[in-house]
């Protein structure tokens, strides 16, 4: 009788633990990849309120037939030649970098709206393969670089062609979307510009920045490039963020005025001064002002990195700047194709946390969508025509730069507050700990498209997904068998 209690508490608590063992290996069995699988065949199919297809619905369409033009000649054509390289930044610093012609970034290429725009990519020597993603031109679904999902990797020693209208303006940027996550931070990337059929500024200059080997640079430059430019001037400045966390950058000796967002323009916009721009990884800030007759210095924050206009001689100004830039009150309002008042026909909700568990049988703390992680994480589905509405909440105290690939977010509320000033079009939201963004977008590109963090080591950690059109399928596959890892 005296051992009698403590045998069935000890019965239970060992059965307990079985049980609890038995959960925590069936979850690591669970989070396990196959070598290979196809996106079509996993995460949990999430249908935002809307139309269900049904289970015979077979009218399939291959991802691999939904290409840019294939027939006419070229208005814009370029070839880009993947391979290793040693790059030599301003101060004399070597990197062992992965290049696109031997630079990184690599050439930057500008193009007019309209333009059929051809690439040829060749992969000389990178190893892991390589494709190319035109982050921000919501070209179709074939040209769209994305490893396993689009195409295959372009393995050394071959090519593959993309081909598209560009039909946006404004700032894109180019990159590899081959295990992207090592391929982009050693320099597989470049700046694209498509520009309107007239141009009216005097200096036009695109100014990427990246960090090699822990080395903040523009342009592949570790200092102050100068630059000497007539008062008077009309200068326009396409920075990006290739990182993967945010970028501050600050504009001192002048007012100036913020023209677009992530490729965008925006309305009306008005003059400012000491605000610093921060930039999301990815994402594009264009910027514009008339050359006064004192100096301009465009840097990256807690930098002695960036461009200085007509500065010989003088020294930097001790940055007085504190206030930082928001696009939610900026410029001025204007009609748009649908609102925060149109009725959409989807709704998701797209939450990111922090749990422990499994990826890939890795136990640790992992990214989850909607509670799931990787690759038991939501599928938006979604059918052409579709208004779509998306809650992006952030329960997490990483900064998560959300990108929707194929498609642009119009920007209605952030933690419940509408946006009041010009429209607001992002492909690269810089979601910040603890924010929540209400966006919309119009589903009139077919495909299957990912939507993942840009901060990419996040995403090849998980913080991955897809937004799906019915009946569209890919014949291409992820995993070791097939080379393509596309994170
Ligand atoms: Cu700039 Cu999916 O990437
Ligand atoms: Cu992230």
């Amino acid at each position: 009788m005296r051992t009698y209690v403590p045998r069935a508490v000890g019965a239970l608590a060992g059965l307990a633990l079985l049980l609890a063992v038995g959960w925590v290996a069936w979850l690591w069995y669970d989070s396990r990849l196959p070598d290979t699988y196809d996106v079509m065949d996993y995460g949990a199919h999430d249908y935002g309120g809307g139309s269900v297809p049904s289970a015979g619905h077979h009218s399939g369409i291959s991802v691999a037939e939904l290409r840019g033009p294939r027939m006419g000649a070229a208005d814009a054509k370029f070839v880009l030649t993947a391979r290793t390289a040693t790059i030599r930044l301003a101060s004399g610093r070597t990197v062992e970098a992965l290049t696109f012609d031997g630079m990184s970034p690599g050439p930057e290429l500008r193009v007019r709206q309209g333009d059929l725009v051809e690439v040829t990519l060749v992969n000389d020597d990178v190893s892991q393969g390589v494709t190319i993603h035109w982050h921000g031109v919501d070209v179709p679904n074939a040209e769209d670089g994305v490893a396993g999902v689009t195409q295959n990797a372009v393995l050394p020693g071959q090519r593959y062609r993309y081909r598209f209208r560009a039909e946006q303006v404004g700032t894109f940027w180019y990159h590899s979307h081959q295990v992207s996550s090592k391929e982009v931070r050693r320099g597989l990337f470049g700046s694209l510009v498509i520009e309107p059929k007239q141009s009216s500024f005097d200096l036009d200059l695109s100014l990427a920045a990246h960090t090699f080997d822990g080395v903040a640079t523009l342009n592949a430059n570790d200092g102050f490039q100068s630059r000497r430019v007539s008062p008077g001037s009309d200068v326009r400045l396409r920075l990006l963020n290739s990182d993967g966390t945010p970028r501050r950058f600050t504009v001192q000796g002048t007012r100036f005025f913020v023209l677009a967002l992530d490729g965008t323009d925006l309305n009306k916009p008005s003059p400012i001064e000491n605000e610093t721009l921060e930039i999301a990884g990815g994402g594009r800030v264009d910027i514009a002002f008339t050359v006064p007759r004192s100096p301009v210095w465009i840097s990256l924050a807690d930098t002695e990195v960036g461009l200085a206009l007509n500065a010989r001689g003088a020294s930097r100004p001790v940055a007085d700047v504190t206030i930082e830039f928001d696009p939610a009150g900026y410029g001025e309002p204007t009609a748009t194709p649908f609102d925060a008042s149109s009725p959409s026909d989807r709704r998701f909700e797209l939450t990111i946390g922090r749990w422990p568990g499994f990826l890939d049988g890795r136990p640790g703390l992992q990214w989850t969508i909607n509670g799931r992680i990787f690759p038991h994480v939501p599928v938006f589905v979604v059918e052409e025509g579709d208004l779509v509405r998306v809650t992006i909440a952030n329960d997490t105290d990483a900064v998560h730069p959300m990108h929707l690939h194929g498609h642009h977010l119009l920007v209605l509320s952030r933690d419940g507050v509408p946006v009041s000033g010009s429209p607001w079009w992002a492909d690269t939201l810089n979601v910040e700990a603890g924010e929540q963004y209400d966006v919309a977008f119009r589903a009139d590109n077919p495909g299957i498209w990912m939507d993942h963090c840009h901060n990419l080591r996040h995403a090849a950690d998980g913080l991955t997904m897809h937004v799906m059109y019915t009946g569209v399928t890919t014949p291409f596959k992820i995993g070791d068998t097939t080379h393509n890892e596309p994170e």
